[in-house]
């Protein structure tokens, strides 16, 4: 096993799952973990991510020099480089900023290193630098503007990466990583294979004949969890709570679906008015936010106990918990606070007696679609893509009105027809319509009109932690502009989003 030491780097989750999909299994630990607890934990590789802070700052996150004594191999990555070169003795100070691809200059003979080029691709975001190594390292690498982009020391097995290995731009990243792991001596034999079996015996061993109630969303956390909870019981109860800020046709979808898989007791809850009443004049994003997130509880809340005081074997809540909802960043991102909220459920379990179900909650999300796919889930449900928890009410700019969710409805449906007919769709990580309140003139018939600017985003992104803007061809942008125009009333401009993450954000509010 290898463990992933959290700094605080949105990249932390990403190495774990690259070190997963090397065949290793990889678990991230904080960076006040104990070395007896790795010792315990047999962990035979450590991992030291990247994060924000400088490691000369006051109370900068350090790590347990024992660690370093355990005999096992240890790789620092950004700031783990820096923090394992300040540790040992080495210095690291300010300097000018790289961001974005580099080119690393092999230098040095290192395992870490071994089969890559004398030049290559990385990718780098840091504004220290290791500037005097420890006593028995060498250099290993280095760019134009970082002399000690990466160092050696082959006897004690301790490593560092200034830039990012994890990131697709690091062409050869993989390799590294993968030089690492066989530094480590990992046996290579981590699968998912197969642990749908595992699961589901779980599960059953855990319910018995109890019931499980659940709240699905259409999305595929959700998806995978409930159906490997039906395959261990015939007793569970899907809720499904409409805020009316969701997708066009989405409640008939999500209840088709759920029929198709043969789930015998599925609830749909229309709170829409309750929704719409709260949100009326409401134009702060944050306050949008609590409201929608407190009143699904609620929403939920009743319909729960309704459901317990029908059928008194209710025991369990069911939830698409997936690893990184769970185990929270050293710098949680905006999402991922709120997607917890969403998760926990506020205190929901304990209040009502009810003990959690959370098949996926040590895998990540493309290990939940593989697993979607052995149990013979439709892949086209499982490759949609992902849904924010506060729904459209993050894609309206300022108050939701119902005009402005119907439109946004509209336009987002036309704008993914043309993404699903040009085979766009599944090489997109998320794609959809945005209502900016502002007005524009455009040109209707003979007369001026004035109407909403709709802005398209599109972008790539591995875990939406950062993002690209998605390359979409001209064509298909062009049609679904024109069709957007022309078809939707109220709206006389379409605008093509192509900002990054960071500094933007995927959604809008
Ligand atoms: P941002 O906008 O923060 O989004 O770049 C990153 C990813 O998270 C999703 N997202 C949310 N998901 N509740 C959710 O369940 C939320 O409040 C929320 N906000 C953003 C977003 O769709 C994207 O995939």
């Amino acid at each position: 096993m290898i463990a992933v030491v959290d700094y605080g780097s949105q990249f932390a989750h990403l190495i774990a799952r690259r070190i997963r999909s090397l065949g290793v299994y990889a678990e991230i630990f904080q960076n006040t973990t104990k070395a007896a607890e790795l010792k315990n934990r047999k962990v035979e590789g450590i991992i030291l991510s990247g994060g924000p802070r400088s490691v000369y700052e006051n109370n900068a996150p350090t790590i347990d020099k024992g660690i370093l004594n355990l005999g096992v191999p240890v790789l620092g990555v950004c700031y783990g480089h820096q923090l394992l070169a300040h540790v040992l003795g080495g210095k690291v100070v300010p300097s000018s900023k790289e961001y974005g691809k580099e080119i690393l200059v092999t230098a040095g003979k290192t395992r870490l290193l071994q089969s890559l080029g004398k030049k290559e691709q990385v990718w780098m975001s840091h504004g220290d630098s290791v500037v005097t190594l420890p006593q028995g390292f060498i250099v290993a690498g280095k760019t134009q503007g970082c002399k000690i982009a990466s160092y050696a020391n082959d006897a004690r097995r301790i490593y560092g990466l200034q830039f990012h290995p994890e990131v697709q731009h690091t062409v050869h990243g993989m390799k590294m990583l993968e030089n690492f792991l066989n530094i480590c001596g990992c046996r290579r034999n981590y699968t998912i294979k197969g642990i749908d079996r595992k699961l589901v015996a779980e599960i059953k061993a855990k319910v018995g004949d109890g019931a499980v109630i659940m709240g699905v969303s259409g999305g595929v956390d959700s998806l995978v969890a409930s159906a490997l909870i039906k395959k261990a019981t015939p007793n569970i109860y899907c809720v499904f709570v409409d805020h009316g800020i969701i997708r066009k046709g989405e409640a008939e979808y999500v209840k088709k679906l759920y029929e198709k898989l043969g789930f015998r007791h599925y609830y749909y809850a229309d709170a829409s008015q309750i929704f719409y009443k709260r949100l009326k004049g409401v134009t702060d994003p944050e306050e949008k936010r609590r409201i929608i997130g407190r009143t699904f509880i609620e929403v939920f809340e009743a319909k729960v106990k309704e459901l317990k005081a029908k059928h008194g074997n209710i025991k369990f809540l069911g939830q698409g918990t997936i690893y990184p909802d769970r185990i929270e960043s050293a710098k949680a991102s905006k999402a991922a606070a709120v997607i917890k909220t969403h998760h926990n459920v506020g205190g929901l379990p304990e209040k009502m007696k009810l003990k959690l179900v959370e098949p996926l909650k040590d895998l990540y999300k493309d290990e939940v679609r593989e697993l979607g796919m052995m149990i013979g889930l439709p892949r086209e449900a499982l490759m949609r893509h992902p849904f924010p928890g506060p729904g459209l009410a993050v894609r309206i700019v300022g108050e939701i009105t119902a005009e402005r969710i119907g439109i946004v409805q509209e336009a987002d449906l036309i704008f993914t027809e043309e993404l699903r007919k040009s085979g766009q769709y599944d090489k997109v990580w998320q794609a959809f319509a945005a209502l900016l309140p502002v007005k524009a003139v455009g040109v209707m018939g003979d007369s001026r009109s004035y109407g909403y600017i709709i802005a398209l985003r599109a972008v790539t992104s591995v875990d939406g932690m950062t993002a690209d803007w998605a390359k979409i061809p001209n064509d298909v942008l062009e049609r679904a502009a024109s069709r957007i125009v022309k078809n939707v009333r109220g709206v006389t401009r379409v605008l093509y989003d192509i900002t990054q993450k960071p500094p933007a954000t995927i959604e809008y509010e």
